[in-house]
Parts: C-alpha cells; sequence; structure tokens
C-alpha cells in the first residue's frame, strides 16, 4: 500500500518530476502552492488533475498547520525554497525566512500534528561553498559562499536537530545541481540551452553569460527525485549525497549545447560582468557512494544526454512560440 505524499515546492522543477513518480508508485498526492496572481501550475501539464492541489505558505506557519491536519500525509517532502543563488543576495532576509526558518516552521507542523510522518529536506550542494575537500561527502565540512547557501546550512541542521531531539523520521539530501527542460530559465544551463534554440531559429543574437571556469556536477532531476523517495524508504533515517561523480564546466556545458545544433560557443558567447557574484562556488564534484550502497541509487542520464535533451526540447518550444507569434 503506498501513502498519501504531500509536496512543498509543487510547482516547481523538482516538484513536477517528483509528483509524477509519487503518482507511479500508487501515492495520493497532494502539493502546496502560495497564491499567487498569475498561474503557476504549468510544470504539472498532463498530470494536474490526478493532484490535489492545498493553498499554503512556508512563512505561515498556521497554512502549514492547517495543511497537515487536513492532508493526513504520510511522508512530506518539503522542496519549497528561494532556490535562486543570485536572489539571495538582493533578498537576504526573505531567502532566510523560507529556505532557513522555513524547514523549522515544517518540522514543528510535524510535530504538532502527527510526529509519525516522514520528511525529507531539499538540502544543497551549496552548502559545500568553497569547497574543504574534494569529492564532497557525507562528512565534508560546510562553508557556504552566499545567503542561500548559510539558509540551507541551516535547514539542514535544524532537520538533524529535530530528528536527535523528537525522534522524528527526517532526512536530508544532499543534492548536487539537477537539471532538465523543466528547469527555471533563470539558472545557467536552462539560459544556455534556451539561448541556444533561440539563436538557432534566428529570434537571438547573442547569449551573455557570467563566470565559465565555475565546475559543478550536473545529473538529471528525474533521476534525482528517485533518490528523495528511497530515502523516505529507509529503516532509519539519515543524510545522503546525491550527485553523479562527474564535473563540468560552464564553457563545457555550451559547446556541447552549441555543438548539438552545429554552432560555436565563440560565435556567440559573450560575458556581462552583471552575472558574476559577490562571492563565487568554483567548483562541486559529489561522491554519492552512500547513496548507491545504501539505497542502490544510480543515476540513468549522461551528462551529453541531458544536454541534448534540454536544448531539443528549447527547440520545440521556441519553434511553437514563433509559430503562434506569426
Ligand atoms: P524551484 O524550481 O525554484 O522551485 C521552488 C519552489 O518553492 C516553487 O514551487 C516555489 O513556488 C516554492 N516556494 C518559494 N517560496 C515559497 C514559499 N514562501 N512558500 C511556499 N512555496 C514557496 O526549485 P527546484 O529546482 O525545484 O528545487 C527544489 C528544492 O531543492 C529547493 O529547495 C532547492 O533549493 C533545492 N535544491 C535544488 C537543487 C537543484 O539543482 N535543482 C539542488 C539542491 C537543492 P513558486 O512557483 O510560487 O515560485
Ligand atoms: N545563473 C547563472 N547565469 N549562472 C551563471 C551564469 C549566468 O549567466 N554564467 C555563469 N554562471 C555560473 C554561476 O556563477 C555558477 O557558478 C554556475 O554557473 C551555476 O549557476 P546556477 O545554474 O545559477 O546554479 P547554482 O549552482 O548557483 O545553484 C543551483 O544549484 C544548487 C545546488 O548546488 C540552484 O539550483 C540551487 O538552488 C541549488 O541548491
Amino acid at each position: 500500500m503506498s501513502g498519501t505524499a504531500l509536496i512543498t515546492g509543487i510547482t516547481g522543477q523538482d516538484g513536477a518530476y517528483l509528483a509524477q513518480l509519487l503518482l507511479e508508485q500508487g501515492y495520493q498526492v497532494h502539493g502546496m502552492m502560495r497564491r499567487s496572481s498569475t498561474e503557476t501550475l504549468g510544470r504539472l501539464a498532463g498530470f494536474q488533475d490526478d493532484i490535489t492541489i492545498h493553498q499554503g505558505d512556508l512563512l505561515d506557519q498556521l497554512s502549514l498547520v492547517r495543511l497537515l491536519e487536513e492532508v493526513k500525509p504520510t511522508e512530506l517532502y518539503n522542496l519549497a525554497a528561494q532556490s535562486f543563488v543570485p536572489t539571495s543576495w538582493s533578498q537576504p532576509i526573505l531567502t532566510g525566512e523560507t529556505t532557513g526558518l522555513g524547514v523549522t516552521r515544517v518540522l514543528e507542523a510535524i510535530r504538532q500534528v502527527d510526529p509519525s510522518i516522514r520528511m525529507y529536506q531539499a538540502s544543497s550542494s551549496e552548502m559545500f561553498g568553497k569547497v574543504q575537500q574534494t569529492p564532497q561527502t557525507e562528512t565534508t565540512p560546510f562553508y557556504p559562499r552566499s545567503p542561500y547557501g548559510v539558509a540551507k546550512v541551516y535547514g539542514y541542521w535544524i532537520t538533524v536537530n529535530y530528528r536527535e531531539s523528537y525522534d522524528l523520521f527526517a532526512s536530508n539530501g544532499i543534492l548536487f545541481n539537477h537539471e532538465s527542460p523543466l528547469r527555471g530559465l533563470e539558472f545557467v544551463t536552462r539560459k544556455i540551452t534556451d539561448g541556444v534554440a533561440r539563436i538557432k531559429l534566428g529570434v537571438q543574437d547573442k547569449l551573455l553569460l557570467g563566470n565559465l571556469e565555475a565546475k559543478r556536477d550536473w545529473g538529471f532531476a528525474g533521476d534525482f527525485v528517485r533518490a528523495m523517495w528511497l530515502m523516505l524508504q529507509t529503516d532509519e533515517p539519515g543524510d545522503y549525497v546525491v550527485a553523479t561523480g562527474e564535473q563540468h564546466s560552464v564553457r563545457e556545458f555550451c559547446e556541447i549545447a552549441f555543438g548539438t545544433v552545429d554552432l560555436n560557443l565563440e560565435d556567440y558567447v559573450g560575458i556581462d560582468p552583471r552575472f558574476y557574484r559577490p562571492a563565487e562556488v568554483e567548483t562541486l564534484l559529489g561522491d554519492p557512494s552512500k547513496a548507491r550502497h545504501e539505497l542502490g541509487w544510480e543515476p540513468q542520464v549522461t551528462f551529453e544526454q541531458l544536454v541534448t535533451m534540454m536544448v531539443e526540447e528549447d527547440i520545440k518550444r521556441v519553434e511553437r512560440e514563433i509559430k503562434l507569434g506569426s
């Protein structure tokens, strides 16, 4: 018998992939979204009717308590966050309230309503920041480099603390960057694949980026949400690095993306200092051995397949937009 799952951040990239996976597993899936004056359910197209959507906000404790009382979830996936690193410098307090304290609000709601609810916390490789060892594992010390990273460190430790203080089943997934055609357009991978599609189809001339030498361990979001689910199916809660174990630079991502459509990045990519950050995370590389051994988790999609999939999907979307516009 599958249970009842509640996903905060259902409207985001991971919310969409996780909801699909849980529906396939036979769960009753509920999602929390914050009130907006415009439509934000676009990523759930095709299966939205199979999910029950509720309004709620990580900034509003009462909304979380009410939601847990109403939905009675067996598993809660806390994916909601202010997740864009540059915004965390322009809105550091909002980021702390949402991405940091928001986790305490969820944990408190669980404690108050039903301490048997299993909780997944969306922790991040950004916590490693200025990396203290390579590759990064579950025991690598944190050194966050942005208000977002600092807030995620708080969210990580409050999850561990509530597990140890109140015996909650609360687990952290320390997820390295994961991407997909549903990735937000402001993140570098999607900005690149959208730019490549627009340049190829003649509706954009240049692609302006920041630090091309930054290195990330990029995987496919569809693979990474499977690890989230596996973490809540274990006998004991714990903390897991989820990564591919392979690293590439932003420049390499660009080379493959432009190469997919037979273009050279040198002809189209420009550098704009506006996209540099006050403090950069230069390099991230994860060691997912624990997830492999204890969860049996393996990524399926390679880096090249990921880049190609994103370019191809963006080309189809931009073609549709051009048709609609003409
Ligand atoms: P995303 O696409 O930016 O989605 C974030 C979600 O949080 C959206 O549904 C957003 O709602 C919601 N949200 C923001 N503020 C909220 C609030 N105050 N109350 C309720 N909901 C709120 O992020 P993602 O890529 O899916 O990532 C999911 C989680 O994993 C995030 O916590 C992120 O920090 C973390 N993470 C992501 C990665 C990655 O590479 N993708 C890696 C490590 C960790 P709106 O649609 O209304 O904005
Ligand atoms: N966004 C962006 N835009 N990044 C750029 C650009 C640009 O024009 N040019 C270069 N970069 C570099 C950034 O400086 C950074 O080093 C790297 O590309 C990746 O940036 P993002 O795609 O914005 O992701 P991120 O690594 O900062 O954060 C993402 O991954 C984290 C996990 O490590 C987010 O999804 C976070 O929410 C997540 O926790």
